[in-house]
């Protein structure tokens, strides 16, 4: 079941961000392709995956969480060019293919990354595929630029960077991961709720909490498989966080502990679901993936 769910949300956001990469003028078509590059290059789309199932989990309808669906997989994307830099974890290949500095250049990659970003906001800044009232479009503006930013997996990412070689203890690993991979999943689901026009402050609380549980498994789950997978399942570099001594959950309790970890984060997420019923169905479905998950 969350296979056909993933498909059909993979196939409505991949055809929603296809429209978005048309170069204007005939000289930004090399930054257009790499932009293109970035996005349109296999990834899981869990972020989008979340968007259209908190929309689903109040009954919303699917058409007006197209915006924030692209929104967060454009942030997603920028976050990883930027990831992938040699200034930060240098790496040489992403979703199975060259990373975008390496298959264009490092200012190219630089420039895709910023333009993606402002890209995000512009498809959330649209009344189609967005709820009508531009209140609530506000309010998922100002949500999305919170979890982005510094105070969110720019932050985080900062904090990532400045780890690097050091001890930290959990709670300062928590923060990090709360701040680099949470926010932006986090939010993902927000505005999927924000996006329905039904939510309520008891039912976004909840779908909090569940995101929140989410957010952090999702990385703790990515630490582990750093360490057990394979570069050719990844599709990215596996033992990149050992080899440049990275702060991970494996490194700092052991990976049966972390593992162990992961579960129960799985249980927070499902049992912040409890009064949902049938709707949150794709959530629930959406939290065992995260923590299952392979690649
Ligand atoms: C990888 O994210 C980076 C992290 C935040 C841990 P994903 O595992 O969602 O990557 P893609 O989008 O599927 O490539
Ligand atoms: C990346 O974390 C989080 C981002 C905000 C991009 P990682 O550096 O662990 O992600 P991967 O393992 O390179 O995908
Ligand atoms: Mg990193
Ligand atoms: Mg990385
Ligand atoms: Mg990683």
């Amino acid at each position: 079941m969350i296979e056909s769910y993933q498909k059909d949300c993979q196939r409505r956001v991949d055809s929603a961000l296809e429209t978005l990469f048309m170069p204007p003028r005939a000289e930004l078509e090399r930054l257009f392709r790499a932009m293109r590059y970035s996005v349109m290059n296999g990834g899981k789309r869990v972020r989008p995956l979340l968007v259209y199932a908190g929309c689903q989990a109040l009954q919303g309808d699917l058409g007006q969480a197209d915006g924030a669906a692209c929104a967060v997989e454009l942030i997603h994307a920028y976050s990883l060019v930027h990831d992938d830099l040699p200034a930060m974890d240098d790496d040489d290949l992403r979703r199975g293919q060259p990373t975008t500095h390496k298959a264009f250049d490092e200012a190219c990659a630089i420039l895709a990354g910023d333009a993606l970003q402002a890209l995000a906001f512009e498809a959330l800044s649209q009344p189609s595929g967005n709820p009508a009232d531009p209140t609530l479009r506000l309010e998922m503006f100002a949500q999305l630029a919170r979890a982005a930013g510094a105070a969110g997996m720019v932050g985080g990412q900062a904090i990532d960077l400045e780890s690097v070689g050091r001890r930290l203890d959990q709670q300062a690993l928590e923060t990090m991961h709360r701040h680099k991979t949470g926010a932006l999943i986090e939010a993902s689901v927000r505005l999927g709720a924000l996006a329905s026009g039904k939510a309520d402050a008891l039912r976004l609380e909840a779908l909090q909490t569940y995101a929140r549980a989410i957010g952090l498994a999702f990385q703790v789950q990515d630490d582990i498989l750093d360490v057990e997978s394979d570069t050719t399942t990844l599709g990215k570099t596996q033992g990149k966080d050992q080899a440049h001594d990275k702060p991970t959950y494996p490194a700092l309790l052991g990976l049966p502990a972390a593992k162990a970890y992961a579960l129960e984060l799985r249980d927070q997420a499902h049992a912040a679901l409890a009064g949902f019923g049938e709707a949150a169905e794709p959530l629930r479905q959406l939290a065992n993936f995260i923590v299952e998950r392979r690649s």
